[in-house]
Order: structure tokens, then sequence, then C-alpha cells
């Protein structure tokens, strides 16, 4: 008998519901091999619906997410809404609502993809971010007093607490353990300035490694030098674990030494719960409607979203496909440079992965 998942589709704003579609499109394309069926429900969540209803999500959005096996998310961001109002009413509500306290971004070259790192080929660029998801800076613990005076003042407070940074730790860990490669998770911080922050991730770090992981090569960098190394010697790195604003920053250029924001996938993983998968590029407005955006980190945040639910092959299969279609198909990863339209990605990928 089939095996059924129901997926929540959140479109959202700008290009999402358009590189969405594409990888609805594959899903859809490759489950019946896999005696799959996926049921997709459509919601309407994001910067139309907010400028429409003056509401930004509905209070029982993340009870009723909860009853679906996972999330499958375009891009929130619209140009029309001031920056922060969807961006934290939507996406960030919902990773913390939802408690998806990880943010797994790969960082991988697939071959044929052009890379701007010189002499990189795809085995030197192939490595997973855990970006802790639910605390650090993005709590939104702090205020502003004095409002328009000279005299303002701005606080914005960097909050974890031991059992946040364990369960992350944790995750990074054995993915390293999972993963068929160097075993060495590198733990990304900044202990020379924020030496409470990063003096409790790195405690922790080195303790959870000593009792539970000493199969486990475990790596230190700072941030800065973080940057440094994923441009000059991205092959160092396995699996690097860090905090939520760091995560935030040092995968956008992964996401850039890996083809560009055309290519970049990301989940919000509750291991325990409903997760979501996205693009993690933005929603591209400009580009809107127009049929030539990369709908491919789309479709990888699918093969994500499969292979987390267990379904292993079909999310193999979807990779196999993509590296086909990326490697002997499309001119660029870039909008309007593809080679092909949106459309036509995603066609191809769907007819290679179902064949
Ligand atoms: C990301 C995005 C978000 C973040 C924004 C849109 C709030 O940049 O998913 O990386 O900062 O987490
Ligand atoms: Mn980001």
């Amino acid at each position: 008998m089939a095996k059924t998942y129901n997926i929540a589709a959140m479109g959202g704003d700008g290009t999402g519901p358009e590189v969405l579609a594409e990888g609805i499109k594959v899903l859809k394309a490759v489950a019946p091999k896999f005696d799959i069926k996926l049921n997709f429900t459509d919601f309407d969540f994001g910067g139309e619906r907010y400028m429409r209803t003056g509401e930004v999500l509905p209070p029982n959005a993340a009870d009723e997410l909860k009853q679906f096996d996972a999330i499958y998310l375009g891009a929130i961001g619209h140009p029309d809404v001031k920056p922060g109002i969807l961006e934290k009413g939507i996406l960030l509500k919902l990773r913390f609502d939802l408690d998806q306290y990880i943010n797994l971004r790969p960082v991988k070259l697939y071959p044929g993809v052009e890379t701007p790192l010189a002499g990189k080929k795809p085995e030197d660029i192939d490595y997973v971010v855990v970006r802790e998801n639910t605390g650090g800076i993005y709590t939104g613990t702090g205020g502003i007093t004095m409002k328009d005076t000279p005299h303002e003042v701005a606080v914005q407070s960097g909050v974890y607490n031991r059992f946040q940074v364990d369960r992350c730790l944790k995750y990074a860990f054995e993915l390293a353990q999972k993963r068929n490669k160097d075993k060495t998770l590198a733990l990304c911080g900044k202990t020379n300035v924020l030496t409470f922050m990063y003096d409790l991730w790195e405690r922790a770090f080195h303790e959870m490694g000593d009792k539970d992981f000493k199969d486990i090569k475990r790596d230190y960098y700072h941030v800065d030098a973080t940057c440094m190394w994923m441009v000059k010697n991205p092959e160092w790195f396995d699996v690097i674990v860090t905090g939520n604003l760091f995560g935030d920053i040092i995968t956008d250029l992964g996401a850039m030494t890996q083809g560009g924001m055309g290519i970049a996938a990301g989940g919000n993983i509750n291991p325990d719960g409903v997760s979501m998968f996205e693009p993690i590029g933005g929603s591209a407005p400009k580009y809107t409607g127009k049929n030539v955006i990369n709908p491919m980190a789309a479709i990888a945040a699918g093969q994500m979203m499969m292979d987390t639910l267990g379904e292993t092959k079909m999310a193999e299969k979807i990779e196999d496909a993509i590296i086909e279609v990326v490697s002997t198909k499309m001119k660029s990863m870039s909008a309007g440079k593809m080679g092909y339209s949106t459309t036509e990605v995603g066609d191809l990928v769907a007819e290679i992965a179902a064949s």
C-alpha cells in the first residue's frame, strides 16, 4: 500500500510560488515510483495576504501546521511591507513555534556548476552547516529606550541556554557520525569577544565530544576565520555547527561558493516534530512572474524534505536528477541565464527523476 505524506505548501512571496510549483512538480512525478502518495495543502501566508487582511499569521497557524508531515516553503519577504514584519511574523515565528531548532544547510558544489572559488572542485566543497535555529540574537530579547533623542539606547541580546546548545551540538555530532566524510565537527564561534555566549558553546562542545563522541574529531574556528577558510580551504570542512546569527551569515557565503542562491536549500528541522524546507534565497521580487528564476534550490529543498521524512531512496533519485540537469543541461545557476525557463528546469528534473 502506498505510503502517504501530507505536506503544507506555502508559496509565500515574490518568486516563492513559482519555484515551489516546480518543486511540487518534481516530487509528484517521482513519488509514484517509490509507491509514495503526496497530498499538498496550500497556505497563503505572506505579504499579499498581510496587506489584504492586516494579519501576518492566523493565531492557530502553528497548531494547524503541526497536523502535517512537513512544510514546504517558497519564500517570505515583500517589497511593499516593511522589513521585519513578515520575516519575524511568519518565518521566524514558525521556526520558533514549531521548535525547529536545527537549520540544516548543505554546501555542496555539483559537477558542472560554476563556483567563484578558483581551482576548487566538487570534492573540495562538500560540507553541511548546522545552524542553531531558535535562539541567539534572533529571540528578539531587547528594546529601545529614549527613542528619537540623542541618547537613544538600543539593546539586542544574544541569549542561549545550555539545553538549546546541547541539543544542537548533539544533532551536529550525530550528523558528523552519519556522514561518510572526515568525521570532523567544527564549532564556529567568537570566543575571543563573545566570551559568555561562545564560552558556553565551547565548553558544551568539548564536554559532549569527550563523553559521547570520541570518534569525531573536533575543530574550532572564530567566525571571521571560518569565512576565510570557507573561501580558501573549504575542503577542511565536514560539519560546521554554530549559533543562529553566525549560521545565517556564513551560509550565504557558503551558498555563493556552491553556485549561488539558485541552488542552495535548507531545512528547518525539529527532529521530533514538523520540519519546514525552503530555498535559502529570498523572494527575488524583481523576477516575479517572469519564469526566469532558478527553481533548483526549491527542488533541492524538496529532496531534503523527502530525505528527512525517511524516504532516502526517493531523495537520492531527485538528487541524481538535479546533478544531471545542472551538470549537463543548464548554462548557469543565475536567473535569466540558465538557458531554460523556470518551468523548463522543473520539467527536466521531473522527467529525469521519474525515468
Ligand atoms: C534565512 C533568512 C532569514 C534569517 C530572514 C529572512 C529572517 O535570511 O533564512 O537565512 O535571517 O534567518
Ligand atoms: Mn539568511
